[in-house]
């Protein structure tokens, strides 16, 4: 979380940086904040608590005490861990000490910064944050003036002293040219233009600015000039790193007409899902082809699936593929576990990391830990150029295109379809498929963006759901199989974007606990599929339910909704979705579950694209 960008030599210093915020904003907006260095060298600082556009308002005033356009300029966009978010804890901070002043911003978490500030406060260093962050620029200060080193080789001195995972630019007053970055876990790459160079933590802050880029591995230290790149790696020798051509330029960009992104993003599902099957199944034999070749399936006897929030159900909704599909043993984990519980794993075993944007602290976390035991690593992600990328032995891009809103929609669809691939192409390889059942899958697969299609331009039902929502403080979603993780999916919906609190469980859970919820209006989201065997029960379920005047939304298929008991048929409200072979359910389901968060959300009146206290991209532990 948090975005930075650094920029270095360009007189359009300030607006670069600005831009670069408004499109990293996905990475938190609890405030945002600059610092430049004036013509004397001086560091300015201009910081605003709450979204960029609070910034925005104050940067002509801030660009009129400027006697001249600064080339050098650091922001930050924040999503808050040390300290509330107050002007205080925005970034950047600031440290002197003696002759020197630094200015930083920072992403991620300084894990000893206690030690540090206990020291630093010692030694007559005073902190205006309750931030980690301050103890970076007042301990490069003190470095810098206690043993007389440049600011760079106080970075590379003191940054294998911070513990934990971070990234961090520093600027020194008097140095107008100079910028010095470092990561670890963090994301922070380079980017190269003529006479210009900038600092960033996603490449997308630069498009249409540059298109070259050197992404930096952990524990490098960068030494920016306008026309000079220098790199020395952990330790502390001169390194080169590849220079990475992207086109940034083809990003869609804008609502495109769409009230808010997450809906635009709903309605990009059909094509999504016509994307990836083009890309990943054989025109001929409709076999799929997914791109695994640096792995050696012939050693895998267990997978594990690891990721967070939305990415983890989906890989619950994979393990059910990938199991039924080609029998191999599949766990799934939330990656904040997996990593501690220090699972027993085998080396030449699989271990799928499912994550939109590549960068999720815990799921890398987690990867590391797997690559260390001597599991292959498959990582499944919409972000290509992503340090979970770059870490893999086989990547399989999700195809979803840039996800905007903090809520995930397409991604998750892309995430379920390509795990069911997966299964097949597993299923096939091992020869528990035969060519004809796969192809008869895939086949079936194929109609989905039409069935999509189908769901989005019929909501009325929904929207009367949605309203009766609004005045409900709790509600519960119920699935069973490849559903119980869409009904968990459902109510992280409900509870990102409309703060309602919502529970899912596996249907038959219910009576083993949570039936106690239940009272007169209690809104329970049902999901039933007519095809997986389990209609009959999952209805018992919901008499269970009705029995205690809990008001029933039925979401099942056509073929469902035909037999349900016209006795069963009183007092609750049906959706309906179109009948698919089981397959395909948990996307077809994943439709109206989005839907239903994001209309209740909207009649709401919150902030659906923007939830409160979230961000797109976790990079802290
Ligand atoms: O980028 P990732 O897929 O690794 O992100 C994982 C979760 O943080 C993410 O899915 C989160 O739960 C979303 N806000 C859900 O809508």
């Amino acid at each position: 979380m948090c975005g930075i960008v650094g920029v270095i030599g360009n007189p359009q210093a300030v607006d670069v940086v600005t831009t670069g915020l408004s499109r990293l904003e996905y990475r938190g907006y609890d405030s945002a904040g600059l610092a430049v260095l004036g013509p004397a060298g001086a560091i300015h600082t201009c910081k605003a608590v709450g979204k960029l556009a609070a910034l925005m308002a104050k940067i002509p005033g801030f660009n009129a005490t400027l006697p001249t356009p600064p080339t050098t300029a650091i922001g930050h966009t924040r999503w808050a861990t040390h300290g509330a978010p107050t002007e205080a804890n925005a970034h950047p901070h600031v440290g002197t000490c003696g002759a020197h002043t630094i200015a930083v911003v920072h992403n991620g978490i300084i894990e000893n910064y206690n030690e540090y500030r206990t020291t630093l406060a010692k030694q007559g260093a005073t902190f205006a944050s309750e931030t980690d962050t301050e103890i970076i620029p007042n301990a490069l200060a003190h470095r810098m003036q206690g043993v007389g080193v440049s600011l760079v080789q106080a970075v590379q001195q003191l940054t294998p002293t911070f513990r934990g995972h971070f990234a961090f630019v520093a600027m020194a007053q008097g140095k107008p040219d100079e910028l010095v970055g470092t990561r670890r876990g963090a994301p922070l790459c380079v980017g190269l233009a003529e006479g210009a160079s900038y600092l960033v933590s996603d490449p997308l802050a630069l498009a249409g600015i540059c298109s070259r880029f050197v992404y930096l591995e952990d524990d490098d230290v960068v030494h920016l000039t306008p026309n000079r790149l220098t790199i020395t790696d952990k330790n502390g020798l001169p390194t080169t790193r590849p220079v990475t051509t992207l086109d940034l330029s083809t990003e869609a960009s804008g609502k495109q007409g769409f009230k808010h992104f997450m809906l635009k993003e709903i309605h990009e599902q059909p094509a999504v899902c016509a994307r990836i099957l083009q890309e990943y199944t054989d025109a001929q034999t409709l076999l799929p082809c997914l791109p695994l070749l640096g792995l050696n399936l012939a050693t895998v006897t267990t997978i594990n699936i690891v990721a967070c929030g939305t990415a983890n159900y989906a890989g619950q909704v994979g393990k059910y593929a990938i199991e039924s599909l080609s029998r191999i043993p599949t766990n799934t984990d939330i990656a904040s576990e997996f990593r501690y519980r220090t699972p027993p794993l085998r080396p030449g075993d699989l271990f799928i990391a499912v994550s939109q944007s590549g960068e999720t602290a815990d799921t890398l976390a987690a990867l590391e830990h797997a690559k260390a035991n001597g599991q292959q690593i498959l990582v499944l992600t919409n972000t290509p150029t992503s340090t979970m990328a770059r870490m893999a032995d086989a990547v399989i891009n999700l195809q979803a295109g840039r996800e905007i809103a903090v809520a995930s929609t397409k991604a998750f669809t892309a995430m379920v379809l390509n795990l069911i691939l997966l299964g097949l192409q597993l299923g096939h390889a091992r020869g528990h498929l035969s060519g004809a059942q796969v192809h008869g899958h895939t086949t079936h697969l194929r109609t989905l963006p039409g069935l999509i299609e189908s769901m989005l331009s019929h909501t009325g039902v929904l929207q009367k759901v949605a309203s009766g929502l609004t005045g409900s403080h709790s509600a519960l979603f119920l699935g069973r199989g490849m559903l119980a993780p869409l009904a968990y999916e459902g109510a992280l919906k409900m509870k990102e974007i409309s703060y309602i609190h919502a529970e899912g469980y596996a249907s038959g859970e219910m009576k083993h606990g949570p039936i106690a919820l239940v009272e007169p209006g209690l809104p329970v989201i049902n999901l039933a599929t007519s095809t997986d065997g389990l209609f009959e029960k999952t209805l018992s379920n919901l008499q269970e339910v009705a029995a205690r005047r809990g008001h029933i939304i039925l979401v099942t298929d056509d073929a469902g909704a035909t037999q349900l008991p016209l006795s069963g048929k009183q007092g609750l409200t049906l959706v309906t979705v179109p009948s698919s072979p089981p397959l395909l359910a948990p996307i077809i389901f994943a439709v109206p579950l989005q839907l239903l968060a994001y209309l209740t959300a909207t009649e709401k009146g919150t902030d659906v694209d923007q939830p409160r206290n979230l961000a797109k991209s976790v990079t802290v532990e």
